[in-house]
């Protein structure tokens, strides 16, 4: 297991007690760190709500709505009939065995082409979310509908997380993220958090690009130890990377 935490003592308690015990596909190496981007959040005083479309069982739901501040709330989307229909009970079982208590979340069965923001925003404690993970149906209109959903709701301040980006399974969920970059140039990747495993992909944390400075050096300094120093380029913006084992390729200078 990487050694790796979010600095939130509910959220760490998960990640160390429970996390491995809920099914799911998201990396507890990403978990740690979008845990510490919450935890900062809250510290910053940038106040919203947690969404996330796709929660199956709820791994990674759990871990982001235990760092929910007073007043916030949580909305998780699925259409909770995958594999089968008793995924729902058992994401709500999970969530109270891990302590998230049912005042702070709603499970909302629907599929997300058919929600508007209006319907979201009312659902919404404070009207916005400050953190959105987007992992639902990886094909290119319904990325784009997610990304537009979260975005209309999105704290100016907050991020959207991408699961699945750069994944060998969806190598074309790329163009879905450029279109949407395009159309939205207010927006960057601000950090890639890279794969644990194949079913533990690699996450873009996108924000505004005049918020993405309240992240970058904090996350550089708090997870020196997974910096991989070279970066990335994404519409000549410099993207943070964070990798669990970082290293370069050896170069034979003088060979
Ligand atoms: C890969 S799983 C999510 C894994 C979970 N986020 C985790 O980290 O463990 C994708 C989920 O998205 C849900 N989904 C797919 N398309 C959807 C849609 N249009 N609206 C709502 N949920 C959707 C599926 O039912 C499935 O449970």
């Amino acid at each position: 297991m990487i050694d790796i935490a979010s600095g939130h003592p509910a959220i760490d308690r998960y990640l160390n007690e429970g996390y491995e015990s809920v099914r799911g596909m998201s990396s507890r190496f990403a978990a740690a760190i979008c845990g510490h981007i919450i935890r900062r959040q809250s510290e910053m005083g940038i106040k919203g709500d947690i969404a996330e479309i796709g929660t199956f069982e709820g791994r990674f739901f759990i871990a982001l709505a235990l760092g929910l501040a007073a007043g916030e709330n949580a909305v998780g989307f699925d259409l909770f009939d995958w594999p089968n229909e008793r995924v729902l009970q058992r994401f709500i079982d999970h969530c109270a065995r891990n302590g998230l208590e049912a005042s702070r979340y709603i499970a909302w069965k629907a599929n997300t082409r058919d929600i508007s923001a209006d319907a979201l925003r009312a659902r919404l404690n404070t009207g916005k979310a400050r953190f959105f993970h987007i992992d639902g149906e990886h094909e290119h209109l319904p990325l784009s509908v997610d990304l537009e959903l979260a975005h209309a709701v999105m704290h100016p301040q907050g991020i959207i997380a991408l699961d699945d980006m750069l994944h060998p399974g969806y190598p074309t969920l790329i163009i879905t993220v450029m279109d949407y970059l395009k159309r939205h140039p207010e927006m960057v990747v601000m950090c890639v958090v890279d794969r644990e495993d194949i079913v533990a992909a690699a996450k873009f944390l996108i924000c505004r690009e005049d918020a993405a400075h309240l992240y970058e050096k904090d996350l550089m300094e708090t997870f020196a130890r997974f910096h991989y120093v070279v970066g990335a380029d994404i519409n000549g913006h410099f993207v943070l990377v964070l990798t669990p084992r970082p290293r370069l390729a050896e170069v034979g200078w003088d060979s």
